[in-house]
Formats: C-alpha cells, structure tokens, sequence
C-alpha cells in the first residue's frame, strides 16, 4: 500500500483480497509493519504484551492513548485502529461516544474496536452515526473472561446461533467489519459468507475477509503462553535473551566495553582535504 485506507475502504474490501492486519504498541513496531498491513490495531492486549497484566481488565484509557499516540508516529500507509479499553463504553452509548472521540481526537486513529454483540449494537449505530467507525469483535471477548468462563472457544455446536446474532447485529448496526476470535472454522465461514462486512479471524479461519495476530505473540516476543492459533513467524524472545546473557557476561570479565566502544583523550584529527 502507498497510502492509508480508511473505514470505508477496508469495507470495500469485503469478499477482495485478503485484508492483512496486526497488533503493535510502539513506533518502532509500526514502523515495521506500515505498509505491509492494511490496518494496525492498537490492542489492549497491550496490557498482558508490555505491562505484566494477567488479563486486558485493567487497561486504561491513558494507556490506549499513550500507544496509540506511539503507534501512530510509526504509521502513514496502514489504517490505525484502537481498542476502548474494559469500562470505557458498556454503560452507555453517550459514555462510549465521549471516551471513543478522545481516543480518536488524542491519537489520529481512524476508527475504534469494541467487544460484544447483540448487547453492543445500540451502541456501535450510536457512535457510528456521530462519526465515529467502530470495528466490532464478537467470539471470544477477552474482556468478559470472568464471565465466559475462560479463555474458551465460543459457537461450538448449540451456541453457534449466538454468535451468528451477533455478527448479524453488528453489521446490520453499521459496523465496518468484525473480529472473529476463536470461533469453530465453519462458523466463521458461515459468518463470512451471510454478511456483508469484512470478517477478520483470529483462530477463526482462514476463509475469513482477513486476520489479526498479536505481534509478540507471532514474533515470539510474548511466551508467558501461545495459544493454539498462534503462529510464531520467529522466535525473537529467546534470540534476545541470548543476547543479553553475552552482555552480561562479557560485563563481568571486562571484556565489553572493547577498544573501539570508548574514546581517546584526545579528538581524532580529521584528514586535509586534497
Ligand atoms: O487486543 C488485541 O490484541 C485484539 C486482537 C487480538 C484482535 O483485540
Ligand atoms: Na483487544
């Protein structure tokens, strides 16, 4: 991509190429995936990737705008997505419009993601017909962990018909697409076969409109756990680890700094010009 697209082409995109998406928390980390995504997610799984957290509940909105307004230094050529953070939109569409347009406002991002379903739909037509896209997320909800039981996958078998409801609800809602997390493969595909904006799996399938991955999890940055759809493209953490162990060891016998790390009392002198 040469330039960022926006809300309403990457719903254009439904049923076209497959959509190409991740995670990323720093400038660093978008800087290396401008381009290369259509869109950039500015996840609240940052909470568990960089802050220690043991679930994405205790994420803020001052953390979602201080990595949004990192992310967003790194990106001129991927759309920048941002999760509202657990509490930050479930009371009311009003507390959902005012918390998703300081999001928007203090970090540029193009649009806002959001759990939930059937329970959410009043609330994403709210936002949307102010302005503001909303992406949705239905499947498994991270956010409801305490309430879904776990970490499970959602839509096996009598349950598929809840999770169907609810993508229907987010698209007829205006949405401008939808994550699917850990649904069973031929419930996304029926998904993505029935509505009209894009689907993007993660554990879903591979039929879906696109995929999402964390990127310390598919960098292999993040190995507290790696869930089964996971894919880890490299195995950068332990690579790292090495690294520092050789740093430290060197430290300790003197070895580093080397001749060539440290400076001469003197400033070398610069060579004539001819
Ligand atoms: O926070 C996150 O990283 C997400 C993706 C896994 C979709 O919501
Ligand atoms: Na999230």
């Amino acid at each position: 991509r040469k330039t960022a697209p926006n809300a309403d082409d990457i719903l254009r995109q439904k049923g076209g190429a497959p959509l190409v998406s991740l995670t990323a928390y720093t400038t660093p980390m978008a800087q290396m995936m401008d381009g290369h995504c259509d869109f950039v997610l500015v996840g609240d799984s940052v909470g568990m990737v960089l802050h220690g957290l043991t679930s994405t509940l205790g994420v803020t909105m001052e953390m979602m705008i201080l990595h949004g307004q990192a992310v967003a230094r790194g990106l001129s050529r991927s759309m920048m997505v941002i999760d509202m953070p657990f509490g930050s939109y479930e009371e009311t569409p009003a507390q959902a419009f005012r918390n998703a347009a300081r999001l928007m406002a203090e970090t540029g991002a193009g649009a806002v993601k959001l759990e939930g379903g059937v329970e959410m739909a009043d609330t994403i037509r709210f936002l949307v017909r102010r302005g503001i896209p909303v992406m949705a997320h239905i499947g498994l909800t991270p956010q409801s962990v305490n309430t879904l039981g776990g970490y499970k996958v959602q839509g096996r078998e009598d349950q598929a018909e809840a999770v169907l409801a609810d993508a229907r609800a987010v698209a007829e809602a205006g949405a401008f697409s939808v994550v699917l997390e850990k649904v069973p493969q031929t419930l996304a595909d029926r998904i993505t076969a029935e509505i009209a904006i894009p689907t993007i799996g993660i554990g879903a399938s591979a039929g879906c409109d696109g995929q999402i991955l964390v990127v310390d999890d598919m960098l292999g940055f993040f190995t507290a756990f790696k869930p089964k759809f996971v894919k880890r493209y490299a195995n950068l953490g332990p690579l790292a680890e090495v690294a520092i162990a050789e740093y430290a060891a060197e430290v300790r016998a003197r070895t580093f700094p080397a001749a060539e790390h440290v400076f001469a009392d003197q400033a070398p002198q610069k060579a004539p010009k001819p």
